[in-house]
């Protein structure tokens, strides 16, 4: 099979959507210091960008969870793979996610989060694919852009660990060859 990706944002269209939820993070957060909580792998890129168009203090930790195998459908086990470095209580958190599919990964996340006492806690995601939702009550505060039900990669999003690294965001089809 011969893997093709097909520009779905390009890396303008990216920095300008970021700049934009950026300026009003900053706004939203004003007088605030914001924990950003990257969600590993796929989130990291996203993550460095948006921070820096960010205007308030910030501090940033991460975790790695998974719930995919290496194909692209979901699995719904959720497995925290590296956990915090930093306890969130009292802290305005806001975790950040490359995507959001089934709601599955972030509906645990957001309630192991919640038990540990932050004084606010939303989720902001590059990416979201609402009709793909298996999960009630995933509530997206920031989100850069709606997808359909497409498989989409870089920018941090992988095909079996390959094409985080794009500059873009991208559309992947496979074709016989
Ligand atoms: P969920 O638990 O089904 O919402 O899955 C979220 C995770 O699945 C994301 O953090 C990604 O790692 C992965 N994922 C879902 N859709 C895509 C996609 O289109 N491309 C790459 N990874 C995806
Ligand atoms: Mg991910």
């Amino acid at each position: 099979m011969k893997e093709h990706v097909r520009v779905m944002y390009d890396e303008a269209q990216v920095a300008s959507r970021i700049a934009e939820l950026g300026a009003q993070i900053s706004e939203d957060y004003q007088g605030k210091t914001l924990h950003m909580i990257c969600v590993l792998k796929g989130g990291v890129f996203f993550q460095c960008e948006l921070a820096k168009r960010i205007t308030v203090p910030v501090t940033l930790d991460f975790l790695s969870v998974s719930s995919y195998g290496s194909g692209t459908s979901s699995s719904g086990v959720v497995k925290v793979i590296k956990d915090l470095d930093e306890s969130i209580e009292d802290r305005d958190v806001l975790i950040v996610e490359d995507i959001i599919d089934s709601g599955r990964t972030l509906s645990y996340l957001m309630k192991a989060l919640q038990n540990r006492n932050p004084r606010s806690l939303r989720l902001c995601t590059l990416l979201d694919k609402p009709d793909r939702r298996v999960v009630e009550g995933v509530d997206v505060q920031y989100c850069g852009f709606v997808i359909p039900d497409r498989f989409v990669v870089g920018y941090g999003l992988d095909y079996d660990q390959r094409y985080r690294n794009l500059p873009y965001i991208g559309e992947i089809s496979f074709d016989e060859e």
